[in-house]
């Protein structure tokens, strides 16, 4: 499979049979993001929460392009409702897709839409495909409980929050990296505005120290797990 990084919390996923999956697709109104809404494609859509920078522009893909989303019921219903495909889920279970499986973990953070519904709990998601775990933590605090999820799950791509202000700044999501143990991670969540500015290869330095290899992508980087 391929996982590409467009900023932010959004990253593509595109199965060896050609399936794509989107994560948090914040393109149009990210200022850091190399492409528009309007260039991507997606089978299915797995938004972690609710907040305009992560749900983003996947009303607008799914409606283009079929896609079926895969949230948290609450989020999952809200979809329904405007006439989406949607597979709804919770925090704590998993469920074998064409492509592989998505299970919902915990995220310490909010969920709201941008016209202010309740959307449920925010989430961290597992997605397991072609034998390879990757750990997208969605929009978080540090959470001892990481710990658990990397014993449960042997996790080969972690995708942390790093921009502080409202998730896990450097340091904090370094000691999460040390309880998941993940075989890479991959930064996320900063340097999309100044309120989130954090240097990623200090990150990486951080993490070299404690001897966790690190990868930063770069916007519209991607690579082969
Ligand atoms: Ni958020
Ligand atoms: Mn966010």
């Amino acid at each position: 499979m391929k996982l590409k990084y467009f900023s932010h919390s959004a990253f593509q996923i595109t199965t060896e049979k050609g399936i794509v999956i989107l994560i948090d697709p914040f393109l149009d109104g990210n200022p850091t993001s190399p492409v528009k809404s309007a260039e991507v494609n997606a089978n299915y859509i797995i938004v972690t929460h609710a907040h305009g920078d992560h749900f983003g522009d996947a009303a607008k893909i799914a409606e283009r392009c079929g896609s079926t989303f895969i949230c948290v019921d609450e989020l999952a219903t809200i979809c329904l409702k405007q006439g989406f495909r949607a597979h709804n889920m919770h925090i704590g279970g998993g469920y074998n897709f064409e492509f592989g499986k998505v299970k919902f973990t915990i995220a310490h953070h909010g969920s709201i839409t941008t016209d202010g519904r309740y959307a449920g709990e925010p989430a961290g998601v597992l997605v397991t495909i072609e034998g390879k775990t990757i750990y997208h933590c969605g929009d978080t605090a540090l959470f001892y409980d990481m710990k658990l999820i990397g014993e449960m799950n042997k996790i080969d791509y972690m995708l942390v929050p790093i921009g502080d202000n409202f998730t896990m700044g450097i340091d904090d999501a370094v000691k999460a990296a040390e309880l998941v143990n993940p075989k890479t991670v991959i930064p996320m969540h900063y340097n999309t505005f100044p309120v989130i500015k954090a240097n990623p290869n200090l990150f990486l330095e951080k993490l070299k120290a404690v001897n966790i290899n690190c990868q930063v992508l770069k916007y519209g980087e991607e690579i082969v797990l």
